[in-house]
């Protein structure tokens, strides 16, 4: 008897979902598209996640979904929350410059149907998430990018800002004088919000905003704003986000195959572990890069993996609200 680890998208509405113990005692003789038809048990919803310890964004989201609406709705109000915050230079206003000294944001959002939207090389605009919402919304188009995307926002009645703040300025002009690259694991270089939600009705959305490696090249764009790389929902399987140094999530269509690795079969945390590994097979031996994957599956199971220590992930849901720490490639 084989295992089967398939699970066929039309099996998965709402009654039909199956839980990771219901599908090991599933055992079929080669019907590929035989439906799995044990329902989840107490499949765990409302429920959001994001990546890293950003508990007010976190919270926001569980407000959001709390109040009956949209997990869309809630995984755009919860980034947002960094977006603003001056504070978070990784993020939205306040995120640290490219080399050239111009701050550009990229951000993605998809919602439970697979629509989506994304802007890239955005400036001057604190939300681009939102633009990202506007995209999809009102455009027939995914992806807008630069002068395009703020002229865009304009005409949409976003406002024009300087993303600068006071220390971001200082920190680049200190930068300057050594105009030195180099990542720092874990160290608030590139930590990207990336946030999955289930609503009450059971369905998920994702959003991922950022402002990119703190001085880049002019013109770099990194996976956040990238559907299948730094975010990807699928609302029969589940959705998965990724933080940390983008080319390396781009090279492997990172959380597209975490997405995928779920439809087959492995939980959360096993897609985020063999999605890490699939990047460290490619880098064999290096060390000087951090990657973070955070996935929920459609029963909100959970899971995330990492390069190195230190990666989390907050989780809020009628369980409880807690910063998980995540287990690593290297110790
Ligand atoms: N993960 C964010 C970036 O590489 O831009």
């Amino acid at each position: 008897m084989k295992r089967r680890k398939f699970l066929k998208n039309s099996s998965l509405t709402a009654a039909g979902l199956v839980s990771a113990s219901a599908m090991a005692a599933c055992k079929t003789e080669n019907k590929v598209d035989e439906a799995l038809a044990t329902p989840a048990l107490d499949p765990i919803k409302p429920i959001v996640v994001c990546t890293w310890n950003f508990f007010n964004a976190s919270e926001k989201a569980w407000e959001v979904l709390k109040s009956g609406a949209s997990a869309l709705d809630a995984v755009e109000q919860g980034v947002m929350i960094e977006e603003a915050d001056e504070k978070n230079e990784t993020v939205g206003k306040g995120g640290r410059p490219d080399r050239d000294g111009n701050v550009t944001l990229d951000a993605c959002i998809m919602d439970k149907d697979g629509n989506c939207g994304s802007v890239v090389y955005l400036q001057n605009i604190v939300h681009p998430v939102s633009v990202a919402r506007k995209v999809m919304e009102e455009t027939p188009h995914i992806i807008l990018a630069g002068k395009g995307a703020e002229k865009f926002a304009y005409e949409q009645g976003f406002k024009k800002e300087d993303l600068f703040t006071e220390s971001t300025r200082k920190q680049y002009q200190e930068w300057l004088k050594t105009s030195k690259y180099e990542t720092t694991i874990n160290i608030e270089n590139h930590d990207t919000i990336g946030m999955l939600a289930i609503d009450e009705n059971g369905d998920i959305a994702g959003a991922c905003t950022t402002s990119g490696m703190a001085y880049k090249v002019g013109g770099r764009v990194g996976d956040s704003p990238i559907i299948g790389a730094g975010l990807y929902v699928d609302n029969e399987v589940g959705g998965a986000t990724a933080t940390g140094v983008g080319e390396e999530v781009i090279r492997t269509v990172g959380s597209f195959l975490i997405v995928e690795l779920m439809r087959q079969g492995k939980s959360p945390q096993e897609a985020c572990e063999e999605g890490v590994k699939r990047i460290m097979k490619k880098n064999e031996g290096r060390k000087d890069f951090q990657i973070g994957f955070l996935a929920i599956n459609k029963n909100g199971e959970t899971g995330g993996y990492c390069v190195h220590p230190g990666f989390t992930y907050r989780e809020y849901s009628t369980n409880g609200h807690e910063n998980r720490e995540v287990k690593s490639f290297y110790q």
